[in-house]
């Protein structure tokens, strides 16, 4: 086996970058390769702050950094949602753009049509957005429960062309619904899912004298691929076999309801990474539209759900985080498969819908968040623990190594005496779990190692030898967050899913640190150590070291604030209530029309009051059986007048307070 040679840095030349400050803003976007998964929609600004470019003009700019400082002096403090609804609107005008123009390039003959998946984010101003903005747009919403079809019908109130497609598991109540919905001139469709619902939409028809409308979701050969590949291929939850289609497409005609067989449906998964997924799908869906057309079935539109990707971590990759195709090339390649069989077998171009989700809302949410604090390894053994540790009569073995090797630090070999750090640790820690080796001899080896391994870090750098390649992980600084990470990014615990995050000011500054972050959870698991790296993720963030001046902790005089981005699709609403860690604050951001930024929209976030009622707390019963026993306690003189005053002070402010550190 090779190994790669290490190469010491060449201390002066660090020293002297640092002394010439060289480091930009500029540098700072590359290092955190903004413009790499930012689609145009995020930078540095030349003063060294986070910028956001609603319609990717920089030129248009609303500075992230001034925004979290004036959230926080309107008392919204981080955490903090914050969305952009032009960032939304662009996106949904991209998604038009490019499918209008395929469609123009390749003279296909159908609409395209994209519905937006209520699930991704069920909020109501969110959706409202995107009613409002899709209407011209020819775009229409998609649901998957009775709720949230009573949510698409109510946002589509006065909107009747605006589709409606209903997915899900149905019952007869779920289509009656939807049934009286079409009778009151809405353009609804319920997809079949489950074979016994094409009856449920047959009686429900006749009892309101209605011919009905109605899609078939199609489980197709085609895997998926990906964290959510099992929503398609066979073993599927949803649709119905090609057997089962045939089987349908009989009973329609027998039933005389055939005419009502309008669209095609299927879905193959969520963040589908690989275009050539994309185009096996479309392909089988394309030939079973072609065959059922022929066999009698005057369906008008396919819809090939959801599945088109984000770029996470900007790899442009076909990876869990990443996608290998362009809007562009999902748009083209779609219709061109559709019509190329279309074509070959002489049947009409059908309309084509996407239920596009994430792409269309992934970018245009960012949490912002403080950190609250930092654990970091010291860089040198504490002189007080080495005296008291050497003080003794005979000092153990270990300790002497060790201290004999903190000693070589500065020779020429220092990997040498690294190893010698480590090998007296390994030493120690035994001696100390059989009682051979006080406390303070094993706690001076622990600092003497993790000196060691900083002057290593020192030294080489990024060319580490390879064996010491998970040197940097092993002394990475912990940064704590006021956050949440079960509630505002659930998919990067549960399924590991990378969002880039950084720094939103500092940006001129080198930042000098390397870390993982952990949340305010009591659950070891809340922490994220997988950041967007250039080739996948890495294991550690640069961040920068606190300011001179700056109190650790919350509020401290000089916040240092970080975001995670492309946070827009699923994550708020699939957020828990880990430790009762509620909602967070949720704003709209725009650009106003003397181009200053704007708050058009505030939802505060859950009160601890709120959160205890979600899990059956009584608050004010609560209150009263607290006062009770405070009562009690002051008779019995165990807390004076004025500390009694105080908790009931506390007891009342934190009920009515964010359930975050404020
Ligand atoms: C039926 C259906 N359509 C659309 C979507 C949205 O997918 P995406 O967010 O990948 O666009 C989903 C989500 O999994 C879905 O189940």
């Amino acid at each position: 086996m090779t190994t790669k040679p290490a190469v010491r840095i060449d201390p002066s030349r660090s020293a002297l970058k640092d002394q010439l400050n060289l480091w930009s803003p500029h540098d700072s976007a590359k290092l955190y390769r903004v413009e790499e998964w930012g689609a145009g929609y995020f930078g540095v600004t030349p003063r060294g702050t986070l910028g956001v470019y609603p319609d990717t003009d920089p030129t248009k700019c609303i500075d992230l950094y001034d925004v979290a400082l004036g959230l926080a002096a309107r008392d919204l403090t981080p955490p903090v949602i914050v969305r952009f609804p032009g960032i939304l609107q662009h996106r949904m005008g991209n998604i038009r753009r490019v499918f209008d123009k395929a469609i123009a390039e390749l003279g296909y003959r159908g609409k395209y049509h994209c519905l937006y998946p209520i699930k991704v984010n069920q909020e109501r101003h969110v959706c409202e957005a995107i009613r409002t903005f899709g209407y011209d747009l020819g775009f229409g919403l998609e649901v998957g429960s009775k709720p949230e079809l009573l949510a698409g019908l109510a946002l589509t109130q006065g909107m009747n062309g605006m589709p409606l497609v209903c997915n899900g598991f149905k019952d007869a109540e779920y289509l009656e619904l939807v049934t009286l919905a079409a009778k009151m001139g809405r353009n609804i469709i319920p997809v079949v899912e489950q074979a016994h619902e094409l009856n449920l939409i047959s009686r429900s028809a006749r009892a309101h004298n209605v011919v009905p409308r109605f899609g078939i979701r199609a489980k197709l050969a085609a895997a998926g691929v990906g964290r959510w590949a099992g929503s398609s291929g066979y073993r599927g939850k949803f649709g119905l076999t090609v057997g089962e289609i045939l089987h349908s497409v009989d009973h329609l005609r027998a039933n005389d309801m055939i005419s009502g067989f309008h669209l095609l449906h299927c879905h193959m998964g969520s963040q589908v990474f690989d275009i050539r997924a994309v185009k096996a799908m479309v392909s089988e869906l394309a030939h079973l539209y072609v065959a059922l057309r022929r066999a009698g079935a005057p369906i008008e539109a396919i819809d090939i759900g959801g599945g088109l990707g984000v770029d996470y971590d900007g790899t442009q990759s076909a990876t869990g985080s990443s996608i290998n195709y362009t809007l562009e090339q999902y748009a083209a390649d779609v219709l061109y498969r559709v019509q190329s069989i279309c074509d070959e077998a002489g049947v009409p171009h059908p309309n084509v819908m996407s239920e596009s989700g994430r792409a269309l809302i992934a970018h245009s949410s960012v949490v912002v968040c403080e950190v609250i604090g930092s654990r970091v390894f010291p860089g040198r053994p504490d002189q007080k623990l080495l005296d008291a540790a050497l003080a003794q009569e005979q000092p153990p073995q270990p300790l002497l190594d060790a201290v004999d090797a903190y000693h070589q630090r500065n020779g020429d070999d220092l990997l040498g005496a690294y190893a010698d750090a480590e090998h007296a640790l390994a030493e120690a820690t035994t001696l100390f779990s059989l009682g051979y080796m006080d406390l303070n001899a094993r706690a001076a080896c622990e600092e003497i190692y993790w000196a060691m391994g900083k002057a290593v870090l020192d030294a080489y750098g990024d060319e580490l030898p390879e064996d010491l390649s998970s040197l940097p992980d092993q002394l990475a600084d912990l940064y704590f967050l006021n956050l949440s990470i079960f509630q505002s990014l659930l998919d990067s615990w549960g399924i590991e899913q990378l969002f880039p995050v950084m720094p939103i000011h500092r940006l001129g500054e080198e930042p000098t640190r390397r870390g993982i972050l952990a949340d305010i959870t009591c659950d070891s698991d809340g922490k994220v150590d997988q950041f967007p790296g250039e080739w996948g993720a890495k294991t550690t963030l640069e961040l920068h070291e606190s300011e001179p001046g700056s109190e650790p902790g919350v509020g401290g005089e000089k916040p240092y604030y970080l975001a995670f981005f492309l946070t827009g699709a699923y994550q708020e609403t699939l957020g828990d209530l880990h430790n009762l860690l509620g909602d967070t604050h949720a704003v709209h951001v725009t650009v106003g029309p003397d181009g200053r930024w704007r708050i058009d929209t505030v939802v505060e976030g859950d009160t601890v009051r709120e959160v205890l009622s979600y899990v059956q707390f009584d608050p004010d019963e609560m209150r009263v059986q607290l006062r009770h026993d405070l009562e009690s306690a002051l008779q019995a003189e165990r807390l004076t007048l004025a500390e009694g005053a105080s908790f009931r002070r506390f007891l009342d402010d934190s009920l009515q307070g964010y359930t975050y550190l404020e």
